[in-house]
């Protein structure tokens, strides 16, 4: 079963399992991490930005065009960050284990 360690917008830090293959978005969002997922993972909303270490950043595979034109679209609104990336686009596969994630600012 995967773990994500993820910091919430309180800067509580904490690990959750998380079932195999889900989107890590469906995780946060059913944590109560105020990760709302409004689009049901389409890469179409940007409610699920989260900001990815370092570590686990280069260790993803890469965002794809819609995300990217997602995560732009968000600049506007929210600072991005190096590891910016949107959580319904990871999927949550044993190689992912231990991911280390925060949950970014909710666009107002
Ligand atoms: S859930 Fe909408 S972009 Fe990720």
């Amino acid at each position: 079963m995967p773990e994500v360690r993820v910091k919430g917008r309180d800067g509580t830090e904490q690990v959750l399992d998380a079932a195999e293959g889900t989107q890590l978005m469906e995780t946060l969002r059913d944590s109560g991490l105020g990760v709302d997922g409004t689009c049901g993972g389409a890469c179409s909303c940007g409610t699920c930005h989260v900001y990815v270490s370092a570590e686990w950043s280069a260790r993803l595979p890469a965002k794809s065009e819609d995300e990217a034109m997602m995560l732009e679209a968000l600049a506007e609104y929210v600072p991005l960050r190096e590891g910016s990336r949107l959580s319904c686009q990871i999927r949550l596969e044993r190689e992912v284990s231990g991911i280390v994630v925060e949950v970014a600012p909710a666009v107002e």
